[in-house]
This record gives C-alpha cells, structure tokens and sequence, in this order.
C-alpha cells in the first residue's frame, strides 16, 4: 500500500548512478555514445552508458516544447528505468527544464511507482527506488508539492480498487475515509437506521441481501465564501455479484472494484482538501454489497426512494442507478448544490459503445459539460458525451410502479443515465460519467500502472479547482 519511489532534494550526493537529459550533455564521450547508436531523442527514449565507475541514463525528452502531461509521461517511462539496477539509486538536475514541466516529470514518476503490495508476503514485494533531485527552484518545488496533494488523492483512490472485498465493504471503507477529517473535511456517515428513517428504499434494497451493513459517507469541504456547494457522487459497490440476477462468474472477481465512482469522489476530496482549494464542496459515496440471498430482493420487487417516486426492479443487477437515486436526493435535499457530477462503474455498455478509452459522459447542461471537457483534456483523463433525454427515458415505463430499473438491450448506458436524471431536481446542473471501462486497467500505460486507475481525481480536482459559475 505504498510508493516505492523516494524523492529526495539534494544540494549535491554522491551515486554510481545519474539520469540526464539528453538536450543537457556537454561530457564528450556521453555524446559520442549517442551518436554512435543514432540517439534520436525522442520522448521517451532512454540510452544507458555504463562507465567504469558509474553508470548514466540519459533521457530523450522530444524536440518540441514540452506539455505538461507530455512532461508528465516522461516521468512515468524514467521511473520504469529507475527500477532495474544500477538506477535504484539515482541523482537527476532537472535545472535546465522549466519549472511546470520539472515538477511535472516527477509527478508522472510519483504516478507511475505506484504499486499495492499489501498482501504480498514474500517474494512479490518491489524494490524501493531512490532519486535525487537537483537544480530545482524554489518554485518548481512548490509546484511538485501540490502536485504531491494530487499524488495522494490517487493513491488513495488506487488503494481501495485494489482492495478485495472480504476486506473492503461499507463498514470499513467507512474507517478508510474517517482520516480524511485530518486535512479539515467534515466526514458524516449515515448508517441503515438513519438511511431507514430517510426513506432510502432504493439503496438499502440492494444492500438487503448482505449480511454487510449499507452506509452513506459525507466529505464536507468548505473552503470557500457563501456559496452553494458542487456535489461529487460516487457509486461504492464494494462488491457486485448481480444479486438474484446473478452474473456469470467468469470475470466475477472483476466486481470488487465495482465501488471506482466512490473510490474517485474520495480521492479528489482528499485532493481538495489537500490543495485548500477555495471551493465549497460536498462528496458523497453509496455503500453497499450487492448479494443473493434469502434476503435479497427479487427481480418484480417495487422499492420507494427517497425522492418518493416508486420503482421496479426488474433485474437486481442494475443496482448502481438504484444506490445513486438515494444519494442524488439526499445530497439535493440538503447541501442545494449549485451543479453535480456523479461517477460510477455504471453499465458494460459503456465498454461496448466506447472501449477503453473514454468514460461515458450524460449531461442536462453544455456549460458543465464544457467545463469537464475542459479539466479532460488537461489531465488526460478522456471523456465522450453520450446522448440522454426523452428517448431513452420513454423505456423506463413500468405497469406497475413509477418506472423500472432497466431500458431495452440497446443503448443501455444512456438508459441508465436517464434513470439517474429522473432524480435530479429544478433542472439542477448535473453531469454523470460512466466509468465502467476506466476504473480498472489491465494494460495500464505511462503514468499508470496495470490495475486500479484511479481515473477521476486529476480530473474531479482540476474541474472544481477551475470551476466558473453557471449564470442563471
Ligand atoms: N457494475 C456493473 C457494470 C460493470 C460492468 C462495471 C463491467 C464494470 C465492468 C453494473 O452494476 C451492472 O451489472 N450493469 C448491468 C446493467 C444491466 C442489468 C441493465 C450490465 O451492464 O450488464
Ligand atoms: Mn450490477
Ligand atoms: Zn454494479
């Protein structure tokens, strides 16, 4: 449950081995090694020349000027190298980049040492990597170190995916959210009783057939003036087995990182929080584990959420849309948000219309969405707008209650959304993305590694960071 990469800011240390960049090499025979071997510095591309008493690596960083997440995919490719002897033990002067794209470089190392080791009790474990950093202004320092408040929103997020759900459920999430308190946010959590009483039927029917509790966690942040929150919402199913509308159990297992959305809305108000960004807002996760049992509900079952309106359950194993009905009320109810941005490991669909790349993204608002689209292309965290509204709305008709859970087997992720915008109240700005092809990596790339992505917090955090009122 750790990094393995140490950042250390030296004066001067002596190591057998340094990383340059190429476009700093003024030693002769390092030159001429490059161009022995047509260096062609490009980004990313690494040379290594063995001395007789030290070894160097020397980093290509690409002709053009630098992005940041070009910067940062640098980063992420030198931890890589950093990992393999004789580089455990690295020094690197980054004095002659500038100091976004410095502080960014290491970012994307931070990022990329990432590993989760806490089950692992031998062999397995990965070797720590040490880099000292030199010829980094004050600036550039400061930059990275609230980029390392980022870091931890990640890694946080990226810790409960990995968890497996015998460990992971409503219960102790809750335990893994309450330090949070210690960066100043408000952590309030409503347990089934309170959830009860609040008329929560929704949610607590798909948690009814676990013999793990359900609960309701609020990350209050109140960082700025007198105005309305924006909500972040995350769906936390810390296990998703379909309930009486069982899965198949070929890639079952998969269903622990069913609680991504949750995982992304704590790691951003970490993030928040550990930025002090001047912003007032409220996070919310649904906690439940979705199971069959003597106590589980059916398929046919009408439930009542706490907005009042009734629902079919049709099939048990669209229990997502049924925990985040609840929570989108209760956070209307009480914080009156001025916009909200759900994330949730929603529907499969969302994989068969756009793979892996992008989230899925349904909204009732061009403004938020351009303002999400905005945060996307800086992070790098890629989104697609999906089309929601009466169509898709029209099939979730139900004989018997106020609507079913599930459309037709056709576009079965806009389906979902419009389920979702059925609980959302006076045209309230409201975006959800569907994370069902983002939260898990199995390939992982540059800044990430295969695994739990953590998609979400760069994303989250950049938007509310830059977030512009929506007039009217
Ligand atoms: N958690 C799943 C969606 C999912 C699928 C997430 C694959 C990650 C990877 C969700 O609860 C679900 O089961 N959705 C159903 C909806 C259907 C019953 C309408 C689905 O996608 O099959
Ligand atoms: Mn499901
Ligand atoms: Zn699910």
């Amino acid at each position: 449950m750790s990094y393995y990469l140490n950042i250390y800011f030296d004066a001067k240390t002596e190591t057998t081995a340094q990383a340059v960049l190429y476009t700093d090499i003024t030693n002769e025979a390092l030159s001429s090694a490059c161009a022995r071997v047509e260096f062609k510095n490009t980004d990313g591309q690494f040379l290594t020349v063995h001395g007789d008493d030290s070894s160097t690596l020397i980093i290509g960083t690409g002709e053009e000027v630098l992005e940041k997440s070009k910067a940062e995919t640098i980063g992420g490719k030198l931890y890589k190298q950093l990992t393999k002897q004789p580089f455990l033990n690295t020094s690197l002067d980054l004095g002659s980049l500038d100091d976004v794209h410095a502080a960014h470089l290491l970012h994307g190392a931070r990022l990329a040492s990432y590993s989760f080791q806490s089950y692992f009790t031998k062999g397995d474990k990965k070797a720590e990597t040490t880099l000292h950093v030199t010829g980094l202004s004050e600036e550039a320092k400061s930059i990275f170190e609230k980029l390392e408040r980022l870091a931890d929103g990640v890694k946080l997020a990226r810790d409960v995916l990995y968890e497996p759900a015998n460990k992971l459920y409503p219960e102790s999430y809750v335990e893994r959210c309450k330090p949070l308190a210690n960066l100043g946010l408000e952590i309030d959590v409503l347990d089934e009783a309170q959830m009860e009483a609040l008329g929560m039927g929704a949610l607590l029917g798909v948690g009814q057939g676990s013999v793990r509790e359900s609960r309701i966690v609020v990350m209050h942040w109140k960082g700025g003036s007198d105005e309305a929150p924006l909500a972040l919402v995350g769906k936390g199913v810390c296990f998703d087995t379909g309930g009486i509308s069982l899965k198949p159990p070929k890639g079952m297992e998969d269903m622990k990182w069913d609680m991504g959305g949750s995982a992304a809305v704590v790691g951003a108000m970490c993030a928040i929080a550990g930025r002090k960004i001047k912003r007032n807002v409220v996070g919310i996760i649904g906690l439940v584990e979705n199971m069959p049992d003597g106590n589980a509900q059916r398929p046919g079952d009408v439930v009542t959420s706490m907005s009042g309106q009734t629902i079919e359950v049709i099939n048990t194993d669209a229990e997502g849309r049924l925990v985040l009905a609840d929570v989108l009320t209760y956070v209307q109810q009480n914080y009156k948000p001025q916009a909200i941005v759900d994330l949730a490991t929603l529907t499969g669909a969302i994989l068969v219309a756009l793979g892996k790349e992008y989230a899925g993204l349904f909204s009732n608002n061009d403004n938020l969405v351009g303002q999400l689209q905005t945060a996307s292309n800086k992070t790098g965290e890629k989104m697609w707008r999906m089309p929601v509204g009466a169509y898709f709305d029209k099939q979730l008709k139900s004989h018997i209650a106020d609507m079913k859970n599930i459309g037709t087997p056709y576009g079965g992720s806009s389906s979902a959304a419009a389920f979702l915008e059925r609980f959302i109240e006076n045209d309230t700005p409201w975006a959800h993305l569907d994370i069902a092809g983002k939260a898990w990596s199995d390939t992982g790339d540059a800044i990430t590694p295969a695994g739990g992505t953590g998609y979400g917090v760069r994303l989250l955090t950049e938007f509310v960071e830059n977030w512009q009122d929506i007039d009217g």
